[in-house]
């Protein structure tokens, strides 16, 4: 039906968070979300269909199974914001059953406007559902679409494709606190975790066998080289995948293969690196179901309702959102 784009976004700034992440004593880091660009973005497309991922196919299987499940527990009427809209695939189950209810407004977020347009295209057609996107960070953008709800009208907010897992855990628990603090109490938010899992069914998720992850990682340097004005020889790094047993996460870091220097021009820096040295790229922290119903009470909201995927141990969790604010 109806699509509408809200850009406002201005772009955080890629050369002073390069710089910051690596001038940083010790563990030099870039931040994950960075991985998405352009080139990054279709990578990731291609992780989504290796037989090794199966979390992609997990989350969008809950969703197609329970979608009439999920929204009978709803509050109606009911607008949907999601936050990092992707392609869009896996939200049109839910709005698919929503539509069939009621008008639905959907308010996709994404700092990208490549994944806007591409969740507007897919979604947009369906009937009975208007679109509006906002190219924003996802807490500005949360508070642009309560904004613009109707009076009576609910919220729910899609958190899918287990994105959580990219924050530290305490990070998680609070960025769901902000969540909470722009939602009013009965409204709900839908959320996915990758779940804890045999390492044996993990590892080969991150180090796939013919290299798309590993494109995908090293993509984040040739990035800083295309639009930074660095010089990163790619064929001094590879890609580095690990398990963290204390902190249950899978880490990425670029491995420096020999003693190196880099220098990025519009971050104004030139970056040393150790043979053997590593720059963290992302995190993705596992969870187990009940640590997501806790988490849940400890942030403002009741986890009312969990689906789990059996195959590939995954887990959509319906919180609704408590009367006392955390
Ligand atoms: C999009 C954050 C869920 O952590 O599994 C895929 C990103 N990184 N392969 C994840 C990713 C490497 C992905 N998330």
């Amino acid at each position: 039906m109806l699509t509408q784009t809200i850009a406002q976004y201005s772009a955080t700034d890629f050369a002073s968070e390069v710089r910051a992440g690596l001038t940083m004593p010790g563990q030099k880091e870039l931040p994950s979300k960075y991985l998405y660009d352009e080139v990054g973005s279709a990578l990731f497309e291609v992780i989504c269909a290796l037989p090794e991922y199966g979390l992609a196919r997990a989350g969008a299987r809950l969703l197609r199974l329970h979608a009439e499940q999920i929204v009978s527990r709803l509050p109606l009427p009911v607008a949907v914001a999601e936050l990092g809209s992707g392609t869009g695939k896996k939200t049109r189950w839910i709005l698919e059953a929503l539509a069939r209810r009621q008008r639905t407004t959907y308010f996709p977020i994404d700092i990208s406007p490549t994944a806007l347009a591409q969740s507007e295209k897919e979604l947009g057609q369906i009937d009975f559902v208007s679109v509006v996107g906002f190219e924003r960070p996802y807490l500005d953008g949360l508070l642009a679409a309560a904004a613009r709800r109707h009076p009576g009208e609910h919220l729910l907010v899609l958190f899918l494709g287990s994105t959580i897992g990219n924050f530290d855990r305490l990070a998680g628990e609070e960025f769901l606190r902000e969540v909470r603090r722009i939602l009013q109490p009965g409204d709900a938010l839908l959320l996915a975790t990758d779940l804890e899992k045999p390492l044996t069914q993990l590892i080969p998720a991150y180090d796939d066998p013919i290299g798309v992850t590993a494109a995908f990682n090293l993509n984040l340097l040739a990035r800083i080289n295309r639009e930074l004005d660095g010089d990163f020889n790619l064929a001094n790094f590879r890609h580095e995948v690990r398990w963290d047993t204390q902190e249950r996460r899978i880490e990425m870091h670029l491995h420096s293969t020999c003693r190196q220097t880099a220098t990025i021009q519009k971050a104004g820096i030139t970056v040393h690196l150790a043979e053997g040295e590593t720059i963290w790229t992302e995190s993705s922290h596992k969870y187990q179901t009940e640590e997501v119903v806790e988490m849940a009470g400890r942030t403002g909201y009741r986890c009312v309702a969990q689906w789990v995927d059996v195959e590939w141990p995954f887990a959509q969790s319906l919180f609704l959102a408590e009367m006392q604010g955390a």
